[in-house]
């Protein structure tokens, strides 16, 4: 599915449409847009009210006819016309002039590995309607590997792990391509979901969406965090519904996070009893690479140490990763690896 670095040398804009954040690479440009992938609807009239940051601000806060709706769900565009109107206000005026000036433009997008035929063509329509005439699709595992430096072109194996919003996906990548891979529907919304579901049960506490942020830094660590080993978190009483504050054990928020992780353990240990032995033993010296938004989990990184006993390392900007390595590939400065047959 992933174009090649020829037909990516002449795209002048690269997209990535994740389910939490949008972000888009011009080429010449940079990373110019970096937002989440949410958008505020008047209900009564269609109009676009908002969209990024602003938008997502207002989840939970809206009056009934302000709709806050996510055009992205599970890496898969969903809503193809709120996606375009979407990505439209987010370029902006001056850089949808810019595009609309290329004679011929051409777009490439990052697509979750695997990603089904109706998931690809939703994306290659989502761009088509911003006006490329063509659209080149790019594995996100293959993208996020280059942006963060990975040496995908040496014969030595080194592992991936994309830690999104929707999805978890991981790789053995060696020769620039993917040795095995396996895509895990489990991602940072299923982590923020396992801890308001623990409030929910064993605190009778609603947590609004952005108390899950103290939370996770309370996680990190071992043993009693900074703070003690209780967090302090508000949120509304399930019963009376009024406004309650509790002190959460960390430790049980951490052993209430523990299904969705497994979940992320196995499909490691998948792809390494699926992986040819020697590049099993690359992989023990050089380790789990991990990306992507939720690679920021406190204490993630450690958990999937001791589970997996290889050393684990955080790319220096995970989050931008997968969309910086497109950008890479859109300005040429990824040399094509030549696999030659040699003369005889
Ligand atoms: N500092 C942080 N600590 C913990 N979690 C974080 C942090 N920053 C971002 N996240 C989480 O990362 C996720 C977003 O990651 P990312 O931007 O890679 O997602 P995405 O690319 O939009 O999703 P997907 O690739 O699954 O479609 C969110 O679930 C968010 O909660
Ligand atoms: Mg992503």
């Amino acid at each position: 599915m992933t174009a090649s670095l020829e037909q990516l040398r002449r795209c002048h804009f690269g997209v990535d449409l994740g389910a939490a954040r949008t972000r888009v690479y011009i080429r010449g440009a940079g990373l110019v847009v970096d937002q989440p992938s949410v958008a505020a609807v008047n209900t009564r009239t269609g109009a676009l009210i908002a969209v990024g940051e602003f938008a997502e601000k207002m989840t939970g806060r809206t009056p009934g006819y302000i709709r806050v709706v996510r055009p992205v769900s599970g890496g898969t565009v969903v809503d193809i016309e709120m996606a375009q109107r979407m990505l439209r206000q987010l370029l902006g005026e001056k850089l949808r002039r810019a595009l609309r000036r290329k004679p011929r433009l051409r777009a490439a997008a990052c697509t979750p590995h695997e990603a089904d035929p109706l998931a690809q063509r939703a994306a290659i329509e989502t761009l088509v309607g911003l006006g490329a005439r063509r659209v080149e699709l790019v594995d996100t595992l293959i993208a996020a590997g280059v942006g963060c430096g990975l040496p995908v072109e040496q014969p030595e194996a080194t592992m991936i792990l994309v830690c999104g919003a929707a999805t978890t996906q991981v790789a053995v990548l060696s020769l620039g391509s993917i040795v095995t891979a396996a895509r895990i529907a489990v991602g940072g919304e299923a982590v923020d979901r396992a801890m308001v579901q623990h409030l929910r049960l064993h605190h009778e506490l609603m947590l609004p969406s952005q108390a899950v942020r103290p939370l996770q830094l309370a996680l990190s660590g071992n043993g009693p965090t900074a703070n003690g080993p209780t967090t302090e978190v508000h949120g509304r009483d399930v019963a009376t519904g009024l406004a309650r504050s509790v002190k959460v054990d960390t430790a049980a928020v951490r052993d209430a996070i523990q299904t969705p992780l497994t979940a992320v353990i196995d499909g490691i240990g998948k792809v390494l009893r699926d992986c040819p032995p020697d590049l099993v033993a690359d992989l023990a010296d050089r380790g789990i690479m991990m990306v992507g938004g939720s690679a920021l989990l406190p204490g993630l990184d450690q958990m999937l140490r001791q589970a997996t006993g290889m050393p684990v390392r955080i790319a220096e900007r995970p989050d931008v990763c997968a969309v910086l390595g497109l950008g890479a590939m859109l300005e040429g400065k990824i040399e094509p690896m030549v696999l030659d047959p040699l003369a005889a």
